[in-house]
């Protein structure tokens, strides 16, 4: 509670009052203790007293009972106990101004944050890769920088890299070794990923972190974000807090220390930042909750054993809320023994022995005192809060977030403007094209060649059967001649056989005779042929057989023309 004097006034111990110094708020706290001890309402207790005094929180709610912090409270016998402990009158109950978030968008407004902003550390973390697999994952970060390529969403890292793994043989003399099956892995770590929803968790509108930095009527707004759906996937959940606390580091400017916090940051559950974390990743959230002190932020770890929390961070957390530890075996022991040693001893009891007695809603307190240094270790009872304990109604929460104003409510309005993924779509949409293009060019040069081989081969077969044709042509020729010669030879054949009767006709008819005068008028009508017989006979039978031989072209003609000759002579 935020008291008149500008206290703020959390728990209260045999010795009085226990306030936090406004100034020293940003020098971190630790809110510890086993399940049921009180954590959760000390955590109540400490935001809504920052809230009344102006100071914005944000606060992960993992069972839904931290949403009554927006409801106004009431009296209980408890309380009225502890009003009576603690000399408080007529305690004013009232509720705090909450925005309910959600990474789901179920139960307050979506919280979303874009793959370049979480960077490739943060999500080779969600992603549980190893050394190697988050330096392939750094280089796409870097290629997809150099182009200028939004990473946005989960489809974005995806196509970014796909596009890395099919040209990696050119990329990687320029920014390093990408092996396929590193590309791979991170493939199917993202498939794994987006089979827990968390692809809602990356995309646009991206979570302004200033939009955390908010009053209402002087009060600070108080965030929460509902994690019950969210804390199943420890990952998601821590690696998202994780990024919330470097974006504030990396986005508030240096103030310095101041009367009071710009911002307070509950991390419930803390242990869940701490598994399977790299000692690298540890450094970098060590070195982050130191610096982001002089940025006026707070960070409040909320967790069952200190002993959840690594050492250099633990040494870094001021303020502590110890409740109550169980110590049933050596281990436990163990735990206690380390969270007592963290106090600075008060001599009137044993830190170690009462840390395993205390009650509910009791715990052993211990703030930096104006100079920054730790104070006695006090046993305290914390107050109550004076909002609402435990869980609010459906519809309670959708009267909140309908009063959230217009910016907050634009988170609603998801889009999906052009990122890696459009961009490169229509690259490889290109590049398709082009290939396509080319394959087409190719095909076509291809069938070119065969056409002109065909005419090639059409030309010399047309070539081939016109030679054919004329041969064909001549031989027909050659037959046709062959067959006239033929005929001449047959008309010769006749003309000379005729010829040849009639001159042996004439001689052998003269040599029957023997040349009678009577004849002698038939000497003017044969004269003629007289001389030509006379010629004829000149060379006897014989010539006459060798000259028609002679007129015979062929020897089968020869042959036919001695024949008709011999058988004329007979
Ligand atoms: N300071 C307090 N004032 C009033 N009631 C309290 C206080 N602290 C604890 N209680 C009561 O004790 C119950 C359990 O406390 P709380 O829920 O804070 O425990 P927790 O440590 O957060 O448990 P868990 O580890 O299961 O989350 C509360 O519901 C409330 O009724
Ligand atoms: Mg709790």
């Amino acid at each position: 509670m935020y008291t008149t004097d500008k206290q703020l006034y959390v728990a209260h111990s045999a010795n009085g009052p226990i306030h936090l110094i406004g100034k020293m708020c940003n020098r971190h706290g630790l809110i510890a203790g086993a399940t049921g001890t009180g954590k959760t309402v000390s955590l109540q207790v400490l935001a809504e007293t920052f809230s009344q005094a102006g100071v914005p929180c944000f606060m992960a709610d993992m069972k839904g009972d931290l949403s009554g912090i927006s409801q106004t409270g009431a009296m209980s016998s408890f309380i009225e106990k502890r009003c009576a402990e603690f000399g408080i009158e007529n305690p004013k109950f009232q509720p705090c101004p909450v925005r309910f978030w959600d990474v789901f968008g179920e139960q307050g407004y979506p919280m979303r944050t874009t793959v370049s902003a979480m960077g490739p550390q943060l999500l080779a973390r969600l992603l549980g890769l190893n050394e190697t697999q988050t330096g392939v994952l750094n280089i796409v970060f870097r290629i997809a920088d150099d182009n200028s390529l939004l990473l946005i969403d989960i489809k974005d890292l995806r196509m970014m890299l796909d596009f890395c793994g099919k040209n990696a043989s050119k990329l990687t003399t320029e920014y390093g070794m990408m092996t396929a099956a590193s590309i791979g892995a991170i493939q199917r770590a993202i498939m794994a990923l987006e089979s827990e929803g968390a692809e809602q968790f990356f995309g646009e509108p991206a979570f302004n972190i200033m939009d955390l930095i908010d009053q209402e009527n002087g009060r600070g707004i108080m965030n929460v974000l509902c994690a019950d759906k969210l804390m199943l996937k420890p990952k998601l959940y821590s690696t998202f807090l994780l990024w919330l606390i470097t974006e504030l580091y990396a986005n508030l400017p240096e103030v310095g220390d101041q009367e009071l916090p710009k911002l307070v940051f509950f991390f419930d559950e803390a242990h869940m930042l701490f598994e399977d974390t790299s000692k690298a990743l540890i450094d970098k959230i060590e070195q982050v909750i130191r610096l982001v002190r002089s940025k006026g932020v707070g960070i409040y770890f909320v967790t069952q054993s200190p002993t959840d929390i690594p050492e250099d961070i633990l040494g870094q957390l001021g303020n502590r809320i110890q409740h109550a530890l169980r110590a049933y075996t050596p281990k436990d022991q163990k735990a206690v023994r380390t969270a007592a040693e963290t106090f600075r001893a008060n001599p009137a009891f044993s830190t170690y022995e009462v840390i395993m007695e205390l009650a509910t809603g009791e715990a052993l307190v211990s703030f930096l005192d104006a100079k920054g240094a730790p104070t006695m270790v006090e046993r305290a009872r914390i107050l109550f809060p004076l909002s609402q304990i435990g869980a609010i109604t459906a519809g309670q929460r959708l009267d909140i977030m309908n009063a959230a104003p217009s910016y907050i409510k634009e988170y609603k309005n998801y889009f999906d403007r052009e990122s890696a993924y459009e961009v490169l779509s229509e690259v490889r949409k290109v590049a398709d094209e082009q290939k396509a293009a080319e394959e087409q060019a190719l095909a076509d040069e291809k069938a070119r060649i065969e056409a002109e081989k065909q005419a090639e081969k059409d030309r010399k077969a047309a070539e081939k059967a016109a030679k054919a044709e004329e041969k064909e042509r001549k031989a027909a020729e050659k037959k046709k001649s062959s067959g006239l010669s033929r005929t001449i030879f047959g008309t010769l054949i006749g003309a000379v056989g005729a010829s040849v009767a009639r001159s042996v006709g004439n001689s052998i008819g003269k040599s029957i005779t023997g040349g009678s005068k009577k004849s002698s008028s038939s000497k003017s009508t044969s004269s003629k042929s007289s001389s030509k017989s006379k010629k004829s006979d000149s060379g006897g039978l014989g010539d006459i057989f060798g000259k028609a031989a002679k007129s015979a072209t062929t020897t089968a003609t020869r042959k036919i023309t001695q024949e008709i000759l011999k058988g004329l002579l007979k």
